[in-house]
């Protein structure tokens, strides 16, 4: 019998703990505050309404109708699409190796916290913390002071994972999502209570009209939804796949959405808010503080925490407390969609597709405790969203969009709908996903074929951007052409108890 979730919020939950990760701290404000500002809310919003709520509910729909993780759903569509559900639990394996990594340091900077461990250079700190070498390639061994917390959090994660669905990932989320929301409150009350917070959110949220006329920022605001509302590798598929059928996926999906989006405005406030109090107080502007990715949370953040006028280390504790908060239930999404996926299509029980998963997700993430962890970090992050992720979308809706009966799954999205979706969902999915996408797909790689990227050397972006894309397509080729269990594909064939 496939578990199921308790009930509807339940699964709301999971999902908004999956929706709400480590993306929405430190990859939203960012991307905000550089491409445009306020006036990237316009293109963001655009986006959350064209390809975010579209595929969400199209995810949601797929997955509660054809009870399966994304390969075995896909599967049950048409049996030509499992190929393009290999490919997106890949790309969720791969970032399950390096979410994991980083909700380990997330734990360490909840101890340094206490102490203000990072001192007056948090960016020499952090450096030293990992151990970071001069490149991808030159390994430099497995930091020592991050194996306890790489253990311990390891086992807390397998834990989860070894319960399943409704003992394990809803448990987890209930516990996590009301933990998180007071961290982030305690936050921003602070945040916009400090002199020179109105810099930081004049700097995030003041309107560049200019910008809107930039491809670039287009694409920026296209490439956070996938990541931030966990669409397109896999994941939502997976989680929808444990409802009940008469379960309503159209008002589940705009819950989502909002909560996602609401809660990743509030947060941008609160961390804009500190950083902007912390430019203040070094008399330089905010631009020049704010860095990107890992370094806004663990250089840049640690240093305004530091310049707190009071009760600085519980500032820390509630900021890293909610990274680890948020990243933890995202985590157990990402590692979820890999093991429904073999659970679902290969002969397995439970507990052995979760070992097939787990302990090769563990190793691969070693990696990322070892001196060229940060750097792999950044590349492998950089190709998997902007090409991996974006290929999976694009790829799902052209199929779903233009080789299946997308009427058939808009009339299901509505059978249990208190709000019908209209023919509006159709055109969304069919034609401006698929342009936005086709172009975004373009621009992306040509951009990544001509200048590298990040600066790193041509050898190491090789290895850990093509190769690893490479790897996401080897292995997805491999799993799709290995034997499952009989009538996988056949969704008459399963019990009529997981169906009810
Ligand atoms: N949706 C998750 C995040 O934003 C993966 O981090």
């Amino acid at each position: 019998m496939r578990d199921q979730w308790n009930n509807k919020l339940g699964f709301l939950l999971a999902a908004i703990g999956s929706a709400v990760g480590l993306g929405n701290l430190w990859r939203f404000p960012y991307i905000a505050g550089t491409n445009g500002g306020g006036a990237f809310l316009l293109p963001y919003f655009f986006a959350i309404i064209t390809a975010g709520i579209p595929i969400l509910i199209l995810e949601y729909t797929m997955g509660k109708t054809y009870r399966g993780g994304a390969p075995v759903a896909l599967a049950r569509m048409n049996k030509k699409f499992e190929l393009l559900g290999w490919f997106q639990v890949m790309c969720a394996f791969v970032i399950s190796t390096y979410y994991f990594a980083i909700v380990v340091w997330t734990v360490s900077y909840i101890g340094f916290s206490v102490t203000e461990a990072w001192g007056s250079d948090a960016s020499a700190f952090f450096v030293d913390f990992l151990g970071v070498t001069d490149s991808a390639l030159n390994f430099g061994g497995i930091k020592g002071n991050l194996v306890v917390p790489f253990i311990l959090i390891w086992v807390i994660v397998a834990f989860i994972m070894y319960k399943g669905i409704s003992k394990g990932v809803e448990v987890a989320c209930r516990i996590c999502l009301p933990v998180l929301l007071v961290l982030i409150v305690i936050l921003v009350v602070r945040g916009i209570t400090l002199p020179g917070a109105v810099d930081g959110l004049e700097y995030m949220f003041k309107p560049d009209w200019e910008a809107l006329k930039k491809p670039d920022v287009w694409v920026a605001a296209y490439g956070q939804i996938f990541f931030s509302l966990s669409i397109a590798f896999a994941i939502m598929v997976s989680y929808s796949s444990y409802l009940p059928k008469k379960t309503d996926v159209v008002n589940s999906a705009f819950i989502t959405a909002t909560a996602n989006h609401g809660f990743e405005l509030f947060a941008a406030i609160g961390v804009f808010s500190i950083v902007g109090y912390m430019a203040n107080q070094q008399g330089v502007e905010v631009a020049e503080v704010a860095a990107s990715g890992v370094g806004l949370a663990f250089m840049t953040f640690p240093t305004a925490i530091s310049s707190l006028p009071a009760l600085n280390a519980l500032f820390g504790i509630c900021f890293f407390g909610a990274l680890f908060t948020a990243g933890l239930t995202s985590l157990v999404s990402i590692l979820q969609a890999v093991i429904s996926g073999m659970h679902d299509k290969f002969d397995m029980n439970h507990t052995k597709a979760t070992t097939v998963v787990v302990v090769p997700s563990f190793l691969l993430s070693l990696l990322f405790i070892t001196g060229a962890g940060l750097n792999i970090l950044d590349i492998v992050d950089a190709f998997v969203n902007n090409i991996g992720i974006v290929a999976c979308g694009l790829i799902e809706v052209i199929l779903v969009g233009w080789f299946f009966p997308l009427e058939k799954l808009r009339q299901e999205a509505n059978r249990f709908s208190n709000f019908s979706i209209g023919k509006w969902w159709i055109y969304a999915l069919k034609i401006v996903t698929v342009i936005v996408l086709g172009v975004m797909i373009v621009l992306n790689t040509i951009s990544f074929i001509k200048d590298g990227y990040g600066g790193y050397l041509v050898r190491d972006v090789a290895v850990f951007g093509w190769g690893m894309i490479a790897f996401v397509v080897i292995a997805g080729i491999v799993l799709n052409f290995m034997k499952g269990k009989d009538g996988y594909q056949d969704l008459n064939k399963i019990s009529h108890k997981e169906v009810a």
